[in-house]
C-alpha cells in the first residue's frame, strides 16, 4: 500500500482551474424602519448582515438556512435586483457592486436568477413563447434562427415539447411551470445562475425531477450556481459546497462532504438532526440524534448580542453572549463561525467527541 492509499483523511481534489466566478465581502443589506410623525428612521432590519463567499466557476454553492434568514435578500444583492447597505460583490474580478443600468447591461445576461414560486413568477396573461422569449427582446438580442426557434430549443432543453410554445402558463403543472422558468433563465446563455427555493412550491413527488433537471443542466452548458433552499436535504446532492446561514450571517460553509460527515456549528447540527436519514444501518448505529431547536428565531431587527445563535444554543457560554465567533477555518476547506465548535479536530487529528 502506498502512502496515499494508507492516509485516512483523502486530499482535496485538485482544482487550480477554479477560480472564484463570484465574490462577496462584507455584503450587508439593512432595510430601515420608519416611524412616528416625521417618518424618521428608527431602526433597521438587518437581513443580511456582513456575509463573505466565493462561488467558483463551474460548482455549486447550496444555501441553507430557516425562513426570515436572509437567503432571498441574499440572492437578490447578488443578481442585482436589491442594492446592498454595505459590501462588494464582485463578478469574475469586477466589482459589479454599485453598476448603473448600463454598465449592468452585459452582466444581467451572465447572471439570471430562477424564483421559487412558478405560480406567480410567470406573466398568466402570455403564451410559454411570450416568457421564455422575453430576455431577447428585453436585451434587444436576436439570436440565429430566430426568437421562435431560440425558444423551442430552449424549451427542448429544459424537457419540455417545442409545441408548448403557444400555450399559456395555467396549462402546466408545477413542475413544468418551473421547467418554463428554467428555460426562460437559459434564453441568454447565462454563466452564473442564483435559484431562489427553484422546488420548495413544488411536490416533493417531483422535486427531485426539476433538480435532476438543473444539475444537467449544469454539466451540458457549463454552468455555476448558487441554490438556495430551507432544507439540507434539496442540496446536498448537488451542492459542491454548502453555506449555511442564521440571521443573516454564515454560520458554517464548507465542502459538501466535510459539512454532512462532520457538521460544526451546532445550528448546523440541528438542521442535519431534522433531516431524516436513509440509511437504516446508520439508523440503527444511532445515526444522529433528533436536536429539538428550542424557541424562535430572534428578530433581525434586534439580534443577540455575541453569537446569534446563542439564545437557542444548548452549548451556550458567557463568552458567546460578549464576543461574536468569527468565521475562521476550522480545516481546509470548512469554515465555522463558533467559539465550541462540534466536530472538530484536535491536535492529535482525532475527532473530539463533543
Ligand atoms: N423589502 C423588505 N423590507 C423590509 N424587510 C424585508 C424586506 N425583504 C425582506 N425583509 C426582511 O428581511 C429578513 C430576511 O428575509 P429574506 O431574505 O426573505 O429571508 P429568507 O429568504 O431566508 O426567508 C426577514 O426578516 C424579512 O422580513
Ligand atoms: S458560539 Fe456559543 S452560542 Fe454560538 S453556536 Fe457556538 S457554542 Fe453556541
Ligand atoms: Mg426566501
Amino acid at each position: 500500500m502506498t502512502d496515499t492509499q494508507a492516509a485516512t483523511i483523502p486530499a482535496p481534489a485538485p482544482a487550480p482551474d477554479r477560480q472564484p466566478l463570484l465574490r462577496v465581502t462584507g455584503l450587508t443589506r439593512h432595510f430601515p424602519i420608519h416611524s412616528g410623525l416625521m417618518r424618521r428612521q428608527t431602526g433597521a432590519v438587518r437581513a443580511v448582515d456582513g456575509i463573505d463567499f466565493t462561488v467558483n466557476a463551474g460548482e455549486t454553492l447550496g444555501v441553507v438556512g430557516e425562513s426570515g434568514c436572509g437567503k432571498s435578500t441574499m440572492g437578490r444583492l447578488v443578481t442585482r435586483l436589491d442594492e446592498p447597505t454595505a459590501g462588494k460583490i464582485e463578478f469574475e474580478g469586477t466589482d459589479i457592486t454599485h453598476l448603473g443600468v448600463g454598465a449592468m447591461r452585459p452582466l444581467r445576461r451572465d447572471i439570471q436568477m430562477i424564483f421559487q414560486d412558478p405560480y406567480s413568477s410567470l406573466n398568466p396573461r402570455h403564451t410559454v413563447g411570450t416568457i421564455v422569449g422575453a430576455p431577447f427582446r428585453l436585451q434587444k438580442a436576436e439570436p440565429e434562427g430566430g426568437v421562435k426557434k431560440a425558444v423551442q430549443e430552449l424549451l427542448e432543453l429544459c424537457g419540455l415539447s417545442p409545441e408548448h410554445y403557444n400555450r399559456y402558463p395555467h396549462e402546466f403543472s408545477g413542475g413544468q411551470r418551473q421547467r418554463i422558468g428554467i428555460a426562460r433563465a437559459l434564453a441568454l446563455r447565462p454563466r452564473m445562475i442564483v435559484a431562489d427555493e427553484p422546488v420548495s412550491a413544488l411536490d416533493v413527488s417531483i422535486q427531485a425531477q426539476v433538480v435532476n433537471l438543473l444539475d444537467d443542466l449544469q454539466r451540458e452548458l457549463g454552468l455555476t450556481y448558487l441554490i438556495i433552499a430551507h432544507d439540507l436535504s434539496v442540496v446536498r446532492h448537488v451542492s459542491d459546497r454548502v453555506a449555511v446561514m442564521y440571521l443573516g450571517k454564515i454560520v458554517e460553509i464548507a465542502d459538501r462532504d466535510s459539512l454532512y460527515r462532520a457538521p460544526m456549528h451546532p445550528y448546523t447540527t440541528a438542521l442535519m438532526s431534522a433531516v431524516p436519514v436513509p440509511d437504516p444501518r446508520r439508523r440503527q448505529s444511532g445515526g444522529r440524534e433528533r436536536i429539538l431547536l428550542k424557541g424562535d428565531v430572534p428578530s433581525p431587527i434586534n439580534p443577540p448580542s455575541g453569537c446569534r445563535f446563542r439564545t437557542r444554543c444548548w452549548k451556550a457560554q458567557e463568552i458567546c453572549a460578549t464576543q461574536e465567533p468569527p468565521l475562521v477555518a476550522a480545516t481546509a476547506g470548512h469554515q465555522v463561525a463558533c467559539h465550541f465548535p462540534e466536530n472538530a479536530v484536535t491536535g492529535d487529528g482525532a475527532r473530539a467527541s463533543a
